[in-house]
């Protein structure tokens, strides 16, 4: 069985056919195409959802077509297509969305809404899945959330705690703005922070010893913009960028471990999942690493590869696979503010 995902939520278009294999089950990636806007919104600083939705619509058709080619396929072979439906920007989701919708019903293909985040949990079935086992903990962490779920079995899915304000890779991007490194910052900040201190800053770390599993990285944008201004103006010397990227990169890293591995032990979970951009950072990766090394709770802890953890439609395509529930294409509609029920 092949499945056809198409990803638009934000800045990049994305196009990936994935199939599953009938005497291993294991889904395979067959080809994944990604165009990306990014170029235009480093000039920015940000970005601006009109930009990101006209060149979502330059690229999806030659997406699309690649990803067919690449994969030595065509439309009619496909079995079912999946598409993101939410959350995101509306202008960039409703190029997938429609895109989506029309071929199933110009080519009478099943059609599978996908909500993003969950995709970014899926990330990690594709391929070898033989470290994941349920209950597993899902930690989403990408330029717009950050979010903390107990996964019981694909169909049980229980949100425990969230970001009350900034997300994780929006608190790596807003503070690259501050430090004049380009969006999105995060693997600058990363590849800075290997020269630095992390301990040079002593940087917030709110809520890291609440009750809950909820998160804020909005103070510590604050206190970096407040060490900028202490420098009246004048441009920062490079140690002491080094410096403040190591120390914002420890301050981030050392909540979210905490809190993971609070919430895994709590709920007792088997494996630990990771998804999204800030996933691809490997401080995250092996501090999490060393934590569950030193626990006596066996869990295992299972991330993609870089290129699967930012946007890309093969976590979409994946996803579908373990929820198989068409809608009729008449009845799909892009939804912004989509989270968990
Ligand atoms: O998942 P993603 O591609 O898009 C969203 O769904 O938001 O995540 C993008 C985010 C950006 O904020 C980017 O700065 C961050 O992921 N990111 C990283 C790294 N690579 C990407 N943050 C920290 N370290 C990295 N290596
Ligand atoms: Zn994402």
């Amino acid at each position: 069985m092949k499945i056809l995902g198409i990803e638009t939520s934000c800045d990049e278009t994305a196009c990936a056919i994935v199939q599953k294999d009938p005497n291993s089950k294991a889904i395979t990636l067959l080809s994944s195409t990604i165009s990306t806007s990014l170029g235009l919104h480093a000039k920015t600083g940000g970005i601006i959802p009109e930009v990101a939705a006209r060149q979502q619509t330059n690229y999806i058709i030659p997406v699309i077509t690649k990803a067919l080619l690449d994969a030595k396929t065509n439309l009619e072979d496909i079995d079912a297509i999946a598409v993101t439906y939410g959350p995101g920007l509306i202008g960039s989701l409703l190029v997938g969305v429609e895109t989506a919708k029309t071929i199933s019903l110009l080519f009478n293909k099943p059609l599978i809404p996908i909500n993003h985040l969950f995709g970014h949990i899926y990330a990690n079935f594709i391929g070898n899945t033989s470290d994941i086992s349920f209950p597993a903990l899902g930690l989403i962490v990408s330029g717009a959330h950050t979010d903390l779920v107990v996964i019981k079995n694909h169909n049980d899915w229980n949100w425990i705690g969230g970001t009350r304000d900034d997300a994780a890779g929006e608190a790596f991007d807003k503070i690259g703005r501050l430090l004049g490194l380009p969006y999105p910052a995060g693997p600058a900040i990363s590849e800075l922070a290997k020269k630095g201190d992390p301990k040079a800053y002593r940087f917030p770390r709110p809520l890291i010893g609440s009750p809950d599993f909820d998160f804020s990285f909005s103070g510590l944008k604050t206190a970096v913009l407040r060490e900028v201004q202490t420098h009246n103006g004048n441009a920062l010397n490079e140690s002491t960028i080094e410096d403040i990227c190591a120390s914002t990169q420890y301050a981030i890293v050392d909540v979210l471990v905490k809190k993971t591995m609070k919430a895994a032990k709590k709920y007792n979970t088997k494996s630990i999942l990771l998804g999204g951009g800030v996933a691809a950072n490997e401080m995250l990766k092996q501090k999490l690493q060393e934590k569950i090394s030193q626990e006596t709770f066996d869990a295992k802890l299972s991330v993609p590869p870089k290129d699967l953890c930012t946007d890309n439609a093969a976590m979409i395509a994946t996803t579908a696979f373990y929820n198989f529930k068409p809608v009729d294409w008449s009845k799909v509609t892009a939804d912004p503010e989509l989270y968990f029920d």
